[in-house]
Order: C-alpha cells, then sequence, then structure tokens
C-alpha cells in the first residue's frame, strides 16, 4: 500500500507545509539495489578504539572512501569536521571505554559529525557485552552505550540509522558479516537495536552469493513478507522451498518457478504437517524461516476460543512441532540456521492482540531456549521482530491505527517486506551463527516496546 504521506512530505510544497506546522517529517529510505557490490557507497569514516584498526583491514572490501576520526594508529586519511565529505557511513569502536568518566568520548567523537551525515546514513557503535566483563566499572561503561544509541537513532534526521553491536573477543571474524548488512542499504528500515556478536565457525565464501550452496525452507511464502524472503534469498544463492496452504498453490507455484525453486502446499497446522514436510525435504535443509502467520484480534474481553487457538496453533505451536520434527529426523544440516518471524506487538503487548503478542513473545522465547541446545551443531536460531510493515496484514488496519503505526518511529514511515527479507537473509548466512537467541526488531525504532 502507497504511503501517500511521504511522497507528500517529499514534494516541494509538501516540505515547507510539514516544516511550518511542525508535522513528522520521514525522509525516503535508500534501499539496496539488484547488482550493487559495495555495503557503503560514499565516505567511512572510521574511529575509538582497537576494534577500530580491526575495522580498517577490512574496510576496503566495505568502500573505496575511508577516513579516520580521533583513531588512534589508523591508516586512513583524517576527516576534519566542515571540510571533509558527507559520511555515508560511521564506525566509533567504544569496547575501550571502561569507565563512566570515559564516555565523553562518544560525546567528542559523534557531535562534529552530526551534521556532515549524508541521506540513509549508517552508524555502528561496536563495544563489549556489559555481562563478559568482570570489572563493574568497565560493565557500567558498556551497559551506558545502550541509552546512548538509542538516544542517538532517535535523534539522527534524513533516514539515518544508529546500532549497538557487543563484540566478543572470539567474534573479531564475524564482523565483516554484520557491517556488511548495518552499514548498508540493508538494514534501511531497522535502528536503535542492539546485538551480541559471538564467535561463529563457519564463514561466508562469496559475498556476491553469501548462501550458495544452502537449501532453504520458507513457511507462508505465497505471499508478503515470505515471498520478499524466498526472493532475497534466491537472490542470495540458496535453492529455496517455498511453503504455503494448499489454497495459495498457484501463487505459490508460481513464485517457486519463477525463483527456480519448489513448491511445498501444507497445512503447518494439519496433523500429518511434520510427516509431510519431512517427506517433502528428502535431501534435509540448512536454513528455516518460520513466517506463517496470523492474527484474530479481539480485545480479551471478547476473545473466542477459537481465535485464541487459531493463532497459537500457526504461530507458535507448528513452529515448535516442526523444528522438533525436523531435529527428532536429523533432517537440520549442520550449521543450520532457524529464523521465527515474531513481531514487535510480541515486545510491547498491543490491545486487542493478547493471543497474537503472547504467540510472537513466545517465539521470541523459543530462540532463546532453543539455541543452547542448537550450539553444539553450530546452529542458531533467532526471531526477527518486524514493526508496521506496507503487507495486506496492514493495509486492512483502520486508517487512523495505521497512519499511527508508520509515524511512531524514529524513520517515521513504515517498512517494506524486503526491509525483513533482508534481516533474514543476513541471519541465514554462515557466519550469522555469530548471533544466536535474540530478537532482531525490523520497526524503524518503532516507539512501541522500546
Ligand atoms: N505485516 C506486518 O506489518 C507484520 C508485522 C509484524 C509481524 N509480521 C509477521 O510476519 C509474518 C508474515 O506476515 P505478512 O504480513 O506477510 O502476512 P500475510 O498474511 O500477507 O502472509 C502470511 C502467509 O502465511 C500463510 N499461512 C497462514 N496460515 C498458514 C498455515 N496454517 N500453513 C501454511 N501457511 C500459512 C498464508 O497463506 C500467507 O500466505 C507473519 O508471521 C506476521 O505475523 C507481520
Amino acid at each position: 500500500m502507497t504511503d501517500r504521506y511521504l511522497g507528500f512530505a517529499n514534494s516541494n510544497l509538501g516540505r515547507r507545509l510539514v516544516d511550518a506546522l511542525g508535522l513528522p517529517q520521514p525522509a525516503p529510505l535508500e534501499r539496496w539495489s539488484a547488482g550493487r557490490l559495495r555495503p557503503v557507497e560514499g565516505a567511512l569514516v572510521l574511529g575509538g578504539g582497537p576494534l577500530a584498526n580491526r575495522v580498517e583491514t577490512i574496510a576496503a572490501r566495505l568502500t573505496d572512501e575511508l577516513y579516520s576520526f580521533a583513531g588512534d594508529g589508523l591508516q586512513a586519511q583524517p576527516w576534519v569536521a566542515g571540510l571533509g565529505p558527507k559520511l555515508k557511513a560511521v564506525v566509533f569502536d567504544a569496547s575501550h571505554l571502561s569507565d563512566s568518566d570515559q564516555l565523553c568520548q562518544l560525546r567528542e567523537f559523534f557531535q562534529p559529525l552530526l551534521r556532515s551525515l549524508a541521506p540513509s546514513a549508517h552508524v555502528v557503535i561496536l563495544g563489549r557485552a556489559p555481562e563478559s566483563l568482570s570489572d563493574p566499572l568497565a560493565s557500567v561503561a558498556q551497559r551506558a552505550l545502550e541509552g546512548f544509541s538509542r538516544s542517538l537513532g532517535k535523534e539522527l534526521r534524513n533516514g539515518a540509522t544508529a546500532q549497538l553491536l557487543y563484540v566478543s573477543e572470539e567474534a573479531d571474524e564475524q564482523l565483516e558479516g554484520a557491517l556488511r548488512f548495518f552499514l548498508s542499504p540493508k538494514s534501511a528500515f531497522i535502528s536503535g537495536q542492539v546485538l551480541r556478536l559471538q564467535g561463529c565457525a563457519s564463514q561466508v565464501q562469496d559475498w556476491t552469493r553469501p548462501l550458495a550452496g544452502r537449501r532453504a525452507l520458507v513457511t507462508g511464502a505465497a505471499r508478503g513478507i515470505g515471498a520478499a524472503i524466498a526472493q532475497t534469498l534466491a537472490r542470495d544463492g540458496a535453492e529455496v522451498i517455498l511453503l504455503d496452504v494448499p489454497q495459495a498453490r498457484q501463487d505459490l507455484e508460481a513464485l517457486a518457478a519463477r525463483l527456480g525453486g519448489r513448491a511445498l502446499a501444507l497445512d503447518i497446522c494439519a496433523s500429518d504437517a511434520a510427516e509431510q514436510l519431512l517427506a517433502g525435504l528428502p535431501e534435509g535443509i540448512d536454513i528455516v524461516v518460520h513466517n506463517a502467520g496470523i492474527t484474530r484480534d479481539k480485545t480479551l474481553a471478547n476473545m473466542t476460543p477459537d481465535y485464541w487457538d487459531a493463532v497459537m496453533a500457526v504461530n507458535l505451536k507448528a513452529p515448535q512441532v516442526l523444528t522438533q520434527a525436523l531435529l527428532d529426523a536429523g533432517a537440520l544440516g549442520d550449521n543450520a540456521r532457524i529464523i521465527l518471524l515474531a513481531s514487535v506487538s510480541g515486545i510491547a503487548g498491543n490491545r486487542g492482540q493478547s493471543n497474537y503478542a503472547a504467540s510472537k513473545a513466545g517465539l521470541i522465547g523459543l530462540a532463546q531456549a532453543w539455541a543452547p541446545i542448537l550450539a553444539s551443531r553450530g546452529a542458531s536460531i533467532n526471531a526477527v521482530a518486524p514493526g508496521f510493515i506496507e503487507t495486506h496484514m496492514t493495509a486492512s488496519m483502520p486508517m487512523g491505527l495505521r497512519e499511527a503505526g508508520r509515524r511512531l518511529s524514529s524513520l517515521g514511515q513504515g517498512g517494506r517486506p524486503e526491509d525483513v527479507a533482508e534481516a533474514v537473509a543476513w541471519l541465514s548466512q554462515p557466519g550469522s551463527g555469530a548471533v544466536t537467541g535474540q530478537a532482531l526488531r525490523v520497526c524503524g525504532q518503532a516507539l512501541m516496546g522500546a
């Protein structure tokens, strides 16, 4: 569905009117375009502690315009405020900040840069997970980065985003994959997120086809977010198996044929769903995306048992049963990647969605609980929690709620199915085993549950 306000606010007349009335000013977001090679097209500035040196060694693969700022021992040419080019990407290593007095380095680094950011610029702050540090003062300083980075996300303008990555000492090798994602337009609709990266034995071999040789199953793939996920995984080199209800067979088969994949018409709640699924995956599976989901909204006072049960069965029970069946049958490949489509409703709760929010919060719990079980096989499991995404689901919302859903976020607009798909594709990569048991919000830093 088209967001007419976004178009209006960026027209000549609209810009003046919106400015005069103090209305929200969402900026058009730059998205990844087919054939693009470099994650950052423009200037990347790098600074801060020792991880900045590590980033410098891979920076030539991220951009061909590298600058340093307030970073000790960096080779890159210095960026000077007021003289240097507009910045498309910023990386600040804050992992060395070991007490609260040193937090002023955040202000000293970022303040001079803020007026020099290009549209849709991406900022990444690196730190060490507070719980991994034995020194309480250092732990406090590192925890403070969360409040800083989330506030920065809320202050940035013009489609810019900010994230915080807590990188463990073993995760140096995983930085490239994470920076390729968070500094590029693939993460256009993600801001204010905090993720932890651990070590991971498997690596991407070819960045132009990071999922080559991997077989991926996507449930609910006939339309909306699921269709976008299947397309994006296929773009990245995966062989895709698209699953949806038998009623959607025609759309499913057409898309599968277009993507050179296979269709599996199957209701994931059928009593023999696990048997049918295993029969449809004789060679096993490397990537499983549990995307099929439904809403049956009513306030709790009016919630009927069938509304409650239907949502639980599709959204929560089926992913548990099918994942367990794949594990028991030995059908999950080594280094498997499992991604569960949760929702910001599952984090914040939502009026009229007690069933849906419970099912989606349950999925986040599923990722947390299963991550240690799967880790011994090199496998990871994560939840992706979309906020307001322009699909059939949100087009049918009442107008007032729809407008609120779009505007009440730092980016001031809804996301697109491909924004969610890019996050899923990144978490599906071999090197993304560095992230497990976590929930990544794709919500434009929605105020809901923030
Ligand atoms: N659209 C949003 O703004 C939004 C926000 C947060 C989370 N999500 C989640 O993202 C996922 C995809 O959402 P969407 O907007 O693309 O929804 P959608 O309704 O457009 O598509 C869902 C797909 O799942 C399939 N499906 C439903 N029940 C099934 C079953 N029993 N067996 C097999 N397939 C089944 C449907 O046929 C459909 O093709 C869902 O899990 C949803 O809860 C969406």
